[in-house]
This record gives C-alpha cells, sequence and structure tokens, in this order.
C-alpha cells in the first residue's frame, strides 16, 4: 500500500464521500451488487419525471428509505472524519456528501454540505418550504399550504445544491479526499479532476477502484470504516511533529 502523503497546520482540506462510508453501517449502496439500482427503476423513483407520473411509488420508495435511516448508526469512517475536522485548524475542512442520510451529522461533522439534499428534510412543489421531519409520511403528503411534498433530494436531471459555491471550495483546497463513491455520477465525480487540475493533492479510499482512479494521486483500497481511522492517525501526527 502506497504510505499517507502528509499535511501541515495550512493544509486546507476538501472530503467527498459517497455511499460507501454508510455501507458499514448497513446502508445498501447504488451500484454495487445487492444496490439499490439493482432493485429499483432509477428513472421511476429518482427523476422529476418519475415524481410526475407516480409521487406515490416516489414516496413509498423514500419511506422506507427515511425508516431505514432511523435505525442506522455512524461507523468507524464517519467518527474519523469528525475527528480530522476537530484537529485540524479552523476553516481548513470541509466535508461535502453525496449522501442523504444524517450518518455525518449524527456522528458530529460541523462543517458540510449535502449535495444532493438529505433523507430528513421536504420541500413543498407548491410554496418551496423546506421541513425537516424524520415522522412517518402518509404515500401523497401535503404542505399547510395543500401543496403537494417532495423529498428534498437532488434527483437525475437536476442540479445539485450550492454548486457554484463548492467548485470553488474545490479548487482553492490544497487536498482533496474521496470516500466511497463509484466515480461515475457528476458533477461530483468531477470533483476530484477539478481538484487535481486547480494543483491539490488527491487521496481516494474505495473498495472498488472508481471510474476516475486516473485522477487519484495516492489511492488505498479497502473498507473506509477500516482505512480512514488509520489516515486520520497519521495525519494528526503529522500536526503533532
Ligand atoms: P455507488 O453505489 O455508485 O458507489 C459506492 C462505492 O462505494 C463503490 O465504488 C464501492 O466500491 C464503494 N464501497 C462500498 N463499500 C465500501 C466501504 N465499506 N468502504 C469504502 N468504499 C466502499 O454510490 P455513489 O458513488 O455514492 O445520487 O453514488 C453517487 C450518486 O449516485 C448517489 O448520490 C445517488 C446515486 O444515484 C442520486 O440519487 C442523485
Amino acid at each position: 500500500m502506497d504510505v499517507f502523503p502528509d499535511i501541515a497546520q495550512e493544509t486546507r482540506m476538501v472530503v467527498l464521500t459517497g455511499a460507501g462510508i454508510s455501507a458499514e453501517s448497513g446502508v445498501p449502496t447504488f451500484r454495487d451488487k445487492d444496490g439499490v439500482w439493482g432493485k429499483y427503476d432509477v428513472m421511476s423513483v429518482a427523476t422529476p419525471e418519475g415524481f410526475a407520473r407516480d409521487p406515490g411509488q416516489v414516496w413509498r420508495f423514500y419511506n422506507e428509505r427515511r425508516k431505514q435511516a432511523q435505525s442506522v448508526k455512524p461507523n468507524a469512517g464517519h467518527y474519523a472524519l469528525v475527528r480530522l475536522e476537530e484537529f485540524l485548524p479552523e476553516g481548513r475542512f470541509t466535508l461535502i456528501t453525496q449522501n442523504v442520510d444524517h450518518l455525518h451529522r449524527k456522528a458530529g461533522s460541523r462543517n458540510m454540505h449535502h449535495m444532493h439534499g438529505e433523507l430528513a428534510k421536504v420541500r413543498c412543489t407548491r410554496c418551496e418550504k423546506v421541513r425537516e421531519t424524520l415522522e412517518d409520511l402518509p404515500e401523497l403528503p401535503r404542505c399547510e399550504c395543500g401543496g403537494l411534498l417532495r423529498p428534498h433530494v437532488v434527483w437525475f436531471g437536476e442540479v445539485p445544491f450550492d454548486m457554484d459555491r463548492l467548485f470553488s471550495l474545490v479548487e482553492a483546497c490544497d487536498l482533496f479526499l474521496v470516500v466511497g463513491t463509484s466515480g461515475v455520477v457528476h458533477p461530483a465525480a468531477g470533483f476530484v479532476i477539478h481538484a487535481k487540475r486547480s494543483g491539490a493533492t488527491t487521496v481516494g479510499v474505495n473498495l472498488e477502484v472508481p471510474e476516475n482512479r486516473g485522477f487519484i494521486d495516492h489511492f488505498y483500497q479497502g473498507k473506509s470504516g477500516e482505512i480512514l481511522p488509520r489516515l486520520v492517525e497519521y495525519w494528526a501526527r503529522c500536526l503533532i511533529a
């Protein structure tokens, strides 16, 4: 295995996570064997057109995932990123996640962006108001204004949240760490490319070799719950030395 790259007090770090970091908590990934998209038709449950055609089907899918989210707990990978945020100097750590679960937040991560939205939030299709709730919802939940609610998640064909700001953060970082993502869904898959072209050192941790491996300087193959605690321990020692 490649040696871990060093960091310094000044290192500005951006971390991007995907479904793989939650796999060891029991949340299924999307494209692995037994993944979500092997069981459900992505066009029916994760596109605006699918929602317009059959909102009940979309809500059944998301209600199931919301229910599952209530019982899962963060794992060693999530906690390693919390530790990293705690020992890096203020303002040097940003976490971007593609995950709609709340495991990073539950673990204690603070400076983070849910670029694909959150399972725990709903948005009115009429008044646009966003509300946080993990309560069981009916099949066709309504806002107090009478409008139909939708999950506050980003579907295929929609633009992820805060993209300009996220690309700026990626461009300005010195080290970009990408964890648990197959690297096929853009724009998230393009962050590592953008980071590398902007001069950052790029680091990856993934069970399988991701699609964008060519843009990762230091790649560690395996489970994030096992590798991240070691990587973060190494970085903690860099800052003490
Ligand atoms: P994928 O399911 O595409 O990829 C998960 C990646 O995690 C795979 O490359 C696995 O090898 C890896 N993996 C699995 N277990 C792991 C572990 N314990 N430790 C480290 N890596 C592990 O999921 P994403 O890349 O997150 O978007 O998918 C990206 C987006 O596509 C999702 O946000 C979602 C999906 O469709 C929307 O719904 C808009």
